[in-house]
C-alpha cells in the first residue's frame, strides 16, 4: 500500500475565490511558475555540485546508523528523563517532533505507557523555569540522560545550561558524570568540539553544511525522537519521498515549488503576514518549527547582488479551533495583508464521541452522537470559508493521517519551499547575520573577554538613550 501523501489544496488563494484584488488567477501563476521552475532546477544541479546539504539527509545510511545505534545504547538504560539542553535550531525541531508523534500529555503517562523517557527540551535560560526544571529532575538524576546540542558551542544559553548541568552531575556522579551526557555538536570544530573531545564525552554529528535550522532530521532532532520512540526510520522515509517529490522542475507536480511560487506571489503583492494555523494539537509546534524556518532564513538586509532590500514575510502562528476566539475577528476584518495556511488531518489518531443525553436543550442536541474530530475540522472548514468571504487568501497542506511518513515529509516540504523561495528573492536564507550583533553584546554584558569595545558602545548607548518611562 502506498504511504499516506500531504497536499497542498491552493484552490482557496484563487481569484475564482477571493477576487482577483486578493487571488491569484490561474494565467498569473502559470507565469509565475517559469522562474520557479528556472529556480528548482539550479537547486537540483547545485545539490548534485554538494550545497544544500541538508536534502542528503533523508537518504544518510551512516548519520542514521550513528543515531540509530546511539539509540538503542541509550535506550538499554532505560533513562526516566532526557533533557535535551538546546536553542533555535537545536531545539524547536525536537518540540515539534515530540509533539506530533507522541500523545499529548507523553510525560505525565507511567512509564508503561510511554515509549521512552519523559522529554524536556530546555530552550531558554529563565531562572525560574530552569529552575523548576531542577527541582523535578533533581532526585533522579543519576536516571536522567541530558543531550546537549549545539553546532557552535558558543551559545549563550546552551553554554550556561551546560556549565550547571555539569556541575550537578559532577556532584551527583562523580566521576561517571559522563555516563549521563551525550552532545550533539559539530564534528571537527568549535567550542563544544574542544569541549567533548577533551573530556572523552558521548557525541553526535552536526552534518557539515547543514545549518541549525535545516537540521531537525539529523542526530540533533533524531536522537531525542528516537528515544522516545519516534521510528526515525519511517521518518526519513516521508522526508524522502517528499525529496524527490520536490526535486521535480514541474511546478504543478512539486509542493515546495507551489508554495514558493504562491507564497513569493502574495509577498510581491503586499501581503507579507503568513499565518500557519494546524487544526491538530499535534501539528502546532511544527507550525513553530516553521516559524523560524521561515523568518530565520527569508529576513534579510541585503539581497545576493549586495543591493539594500530588507525582505523577508513574517510567519505567524495560530492554532485552531483556539485562535478562531483570539486572532479570526482580526484576520477576518483588519488589514487584507495575511496569507492563510492551514494544517488539516483528515484521520485523527483517534477519536473521542460526544455523547448523546436526554433532554438536551435544542442549542446544544446537535452535537450529540458527533465527534470531536468532526467538530474541529467543520471549525476548520468554516473559519476557511469565513475568511474566503473576507477576501482572504487561504491554502490547506492537508494531512492524511499524522504519522512519521507524514511528519517527515512536511518537514522537507518546508524546508525545500525555504530554498526555494530565497532563491526567488535573490537572498541567501542559509545565514542569519542579523541574529549575530545580539550574541555578541550578550557575551559583552556578561562579560566575555574580547568584546571590551562592545561593551563601552552598549554604555554610551545606555547613557544616550536618555529617559522615558512611567
Ligand atoms: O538556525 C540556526 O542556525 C540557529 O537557530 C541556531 O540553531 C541557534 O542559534 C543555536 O546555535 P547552536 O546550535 O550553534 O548553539
Amino acid at each position: 500500500m502506498a504511504a499516506p501523501q500531504l497536499r497542498l489544496d491552493y484552490a482557496s488563494t484563487l481569484d475564482t475565490a477571493v477576487g482577483s484584488a486578493h487571488g491569484l488567477s490561474l494565467a498569473e501563476i502559470e507565469r509565475a511558475a517559469e522562474p520557479v521552475r528556472e529556480a528548482v532546477q539550479r537547486i537540483e544541479a547545485e545539490r548534485r555540485a554538494g550545497q544544500h546539504r541538508y536534502r542528503d539527509l533523508p537518504d544518510d545510511a551512516e548519520m542514521r546508523r550513528v543515531v540509530t545505534a546511539a539509540v538503542k545504547r541509550y535506550a538499554a538504560r532505560k533513562f526516566e528523563n532526557l533533557v535535551v539542553l538546546g536553542i533555535g535550531g537545536s531545539a524547536l525541531g525536537n518540540i515539534a517532533l515530540q509533539t506530533a508523534l507522541n500523545p499529548c500529555y507523553h510525560n505525565v503517562l507511567p512509564a508503561r505507557s510511554r515509549r521512552g523517557p519523559r522529554l524536556f527540551v530546555m530552550d531558554n535560560v529563565d531562572p525560574t523555569q530552569f529552575g523548576n526544571l531542577l527541582d523535578v529532575i533533581g532526585p533522579a538524576v543519576k536516571k536522567t540522560l541530558f543531550n546537549v546540542i549545539s553546532k557552535s558551542g558558543e551559545t549563550a544559553e546552551t553554554a550556561a545550561q551546560f556549565l550547571i548541568v555539569r556541575d550537578l552531575l559532577a556532584r551527583k556522579l562523580g566521576k561517571g558524570l559522563a555516563r549521563n551526557l551525550v552532545v550533539t555538536t559539530d564534528p571537527e570544530g568549535g567550542t563544544m568540539r574542544g569541549i567533548v573531545d577533551a573530556a572523552g564525552y558521548d557525541a553526535l554529528p552536526v552534518p557539515p553544511g547543514v545549518g541549525g535550522r535545516f537540521s531537525v532530521l539529523s542526530a540533533v532532532g533524531l536522537f531525542s525522537a528516537g528515544m522516545c520512540g519516534v521510528r526515525i526510520d519511517k521518518l526519513l522515509a516521508g522526508a524522502a519521498a517528499m525529496s524527490r517529490r520536490v526535486a521535480q522542475s514541474n511546478v504543478s507536480k512539486n509542493p515546495a515549488a507551489m508554495l514558493a511560487l504562491l507564497l513569493h506571489a502574495f509577498y510581491v503583492r503586499g501581503k507579507r503576514l503568513h499565518v500557519m494555523m494546524p487544526y491538530s494539537y499535534q501539528l502546532k509546534d511544527l507550525a513553530d518549527w516553521y516559524r523560524q524556518l521561515w523568518a530565520e532564513s527569508l529576513g534579510k538586509a541585503d539581497d545576493l547582488d549586495g543591493n539594500r532590500v530588507n525582505l523577508g514575510p513574517t510567519p505567524i502562528k495560530a492554532l485552531g479551533a483556539t485562535d478562531q476566539h483570539s486572532q479570526v475577528q482580526l484576520y477576518r476584518e483588519g488589514p487584507n495583508d495575511k496569507v492563510f495556511i492551514f494544517l488539516e488531518v483528515e484521520r485523527f489518531a483517534r477519536d473521542v464521541p460526544i455523547p448523546k443525553v436526554a433532554g438536551l436543550p435544542a442549542d446544544l442536541a446537535y452535537l450529540q452522537g458527533k465527534t470531536l474530530g468532526r467538530l474541529l475540522n467543520a471549525e476548520k472548514a468554516a473559519t476557511e470559508y469565513a475568511l474566503v468571504q473576507s477576501q482572504r487568501p487561504c491554502m490547506t497542506i492537508r494531512f492524511p493521517v499524522v504519522s512519521e511518513e507524514t511528519v517527515g515529509q512536511f518537514i522537507l516540504l518546508w524546508e525545500a519551499a525555504t530554498t526555494i523561495a530565497g532563491r526567488l528573492m535573490n537572498i541567501n536564507p542559509y545565514d542569519q547575520p542579523a541574529v549575530q550583533l545580539g550574541k555578541e553584546f550578550t557575551f559583552a554584558l556578561m562579560g566575555k573577554k574580547g568584546y571590551r569595545q562592545q561593551a563601552d558602545a552598549y554604555k554610551a548607548y545606555a547613557k544616550s538613550r536618555g529617559k522615558a518611562a512611567i
